[in-house]
């Protein structure tokens, strides 16, 4: 009994993870300050995209900001992610 239940609680996280997986980096944990006439003057998603020409050169731009509000997403891999589900 207790094994089933420890399996459907895997398969349960195993969805939720895959679900969010889906959603896309940018949709999670970008998209609520770079969402457009966000009022943080963060860059929209079309501002990003005209102004660098790469997922790389967008990921230098985010780790080099200047912007606390830019501290929490300064990780390399987060980045990343989010660059390519925006040059994809
Ligand atoms: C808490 C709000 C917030 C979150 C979350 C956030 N940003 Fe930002 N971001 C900003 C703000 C505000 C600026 C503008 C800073 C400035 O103009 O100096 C910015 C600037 C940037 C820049 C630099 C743009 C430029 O031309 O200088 C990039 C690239 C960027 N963000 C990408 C991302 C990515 C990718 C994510 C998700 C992983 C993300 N940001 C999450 C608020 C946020």
């Amino acid at each position: 009994m207790k094994k089933l239940i420890a399996t459907m609680l895997a398969l349960s996280l195993t969805i939720a993870v895959s679900g969010m997986a889906m959603a896309g980096t940018w949709d999670t944990k970008c998209i609520g300050c770079h969402k457009d006439g966000n009022a943080l003057k963060a860059p929209t998603k079309d501002q990003l995209l005209g102004k660098y020409k790469s997922a790389d050169a967008l990921v230098k731009a985010g780790m080099s900001s200047k912007s606390p509000m830019m501290k929490a997403s300064q990780k390399e891999d987060v980045l990343k992610e989010a660059a390519t589900d925006l040059y994809k």
